[in-house]
């Protein structure tokens, strides 16, 4: 099934997220379906509150990984980040037709469960490593244009208001 995005404005994309405890049935769909809707729409990266769940869960791309399957993690964090960092465009299927460049961690060490709650940390660099951070931040209510400086904000508040206004 193809899900619904929430928009920019959605309050549920400014919560953070409740700790997945147990995976039931209905879970396992979501990611499923969660993994469909992100392939629609040409993400690379998607969390569940992107959908309309209030869960600590998100699906990373096989193709931002180089990887022969998608990523499901559930209740990530961040455990380190490089203090080396990157500066990359992104995009935000929140977001519609924002593009900007947002600076980052190059690599980050995640501990996350996967789909059996069993607890794992691994170390993501590049690509993978932004994908996680942005996944990471939504389901902490927060978005990349809050990562933006004061005066890229400012110039991008009327097109994110309207976005708001549409959702
Ligand atoms: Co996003």
């Amino acid at each position: 099934m193809i899900l619904k995005i929430y928009k920019y404005g959605s309050p549920i994309l400014r919560n953070r997220c409740k700790i997945v405890n147990s995976i039931s049935s209905d879970i396992k769909q979501l990611t499923d379906d969660m993994i469909n809707t992100m392939y629609e729409d040409d993400g690379i990266g998607l969390s569940a509150n992107q959908v309309g769940f209030d869960l600590s869960l998100s699906i990373i791309g096989k193709h931002a990984l180089e990887s022969e399957n998608d990523l499901i993690i559930i209740n990530p964090k961040i455990i380190e980040y490089s203090d080396e960092k990157t500066i990359e465009e992104e995009g935000c299927l929140s977001i519609p037709d924002i593009r900007e460049k947002v600076i980052r961690s190059k690599d980050i060490v995640l501990e996350y469960q996967d789909l059996n709650l069993k607890t794992i940390t691994r170390k993501f660099v590049d690509l993978p490593a932004r994908v996680i951070q942005h996944e990471t931040d939504h389901l902490n209510g927060v978005f990349f244009t809050d990562r933006l400086s004061f005066v890229k904000k400012k110039l991008l508040n009327k097109k994110l208001n309207q976005i708001a206004k549409e959702s």
